[in-house]
């Protein structure tokens, strides 16, 4: 499998459960659609490092006001899909590289949207690890069944296989979460 694995989540309860399962330590995480900070705030108390952007300048100015004096924290007006932008903001941190970044522009936004941001992070930060919050991007993943080809069986006993996206909620599908390597971070139900 190649590119970012890509967490995909429908509501913000699910969202946030990902910092404590996948955050660590040493990630330096980027939050696009943060809104008034709050998941960012929670993603500071696990990571090295976050910033959160978002296009609303009174969102981000509500985001930095309310988080004020968190070293690791920080916020900036910056629409996500300029990606020169976000380049420059995180250059001026001193930030090569995202480990991780968080994707919320709208729970709801249709799905070539939010493909659409997760090809462009992906060129220029290269995370190893997507959360994106994304109700018509869930829905559509749940319906999917891969094809599988002569030869390539695509895991034996799966009657679902999914090899890029990762689905979370209480039935998680642990064989597709296997094959992306998250299988220690995740929980998996027995019934599954
Ligand atoms: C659902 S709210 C985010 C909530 C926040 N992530 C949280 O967990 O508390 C969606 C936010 O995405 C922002 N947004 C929408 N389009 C955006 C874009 N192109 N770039 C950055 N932010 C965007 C909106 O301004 C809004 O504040």
């Amino acid at each position: 499998m190649d590119g970012s694995p890509i967490v995909v989540t429908e509501n913000v309860v699910e969202y946030r459960k990902a910092i404590t399962e996948l955050v660590t330590a040493e990630d330096v995480v980027l939050e696009v659609g943060c809104a008034e900070g709050v998941t960012t705030a929670l993603i500071a108390d696990a990571a090295k490092q976050v910033v959160g952007i978002d296009k609303s300048p009174s969102q981000a100015a509500k985001a930095a006001a309310r988080h004020q004096g968190i070293a690791n924290l920080s916020f900036a007006q910056v629409d996500g899909y300029d990606l020169a932008a976000v380049r420059r903001l995180a250059d001026a941190a001193g930030i090569r590289q995202f480990s991780v970044i968080f994707i919320d522009v709208s729970g709801s936004r249709k799905v070539g949207d939010v493909e659409t941001l997760l090809v462009k992070y992906e060129q220029v930060f290269n995370p190893r690890l997507f959360v994106v919050k994304a109700y018509q991007l869930k829905r559509l993943i749940m319906r999917c069944q891969l094809c599988t080809v002569a030869g390539h069986a695509v895991y034996p006993g799966d009657n679902l296989a999914i090899q890029y996206f990762v689905l979370w909620n209480q039935h998680t599908l642990c064989p597709a979460v296997n094959h992306v390597g998250l299988a220690q971070a995740f929980s998996c139900p027995a019934t599954v």
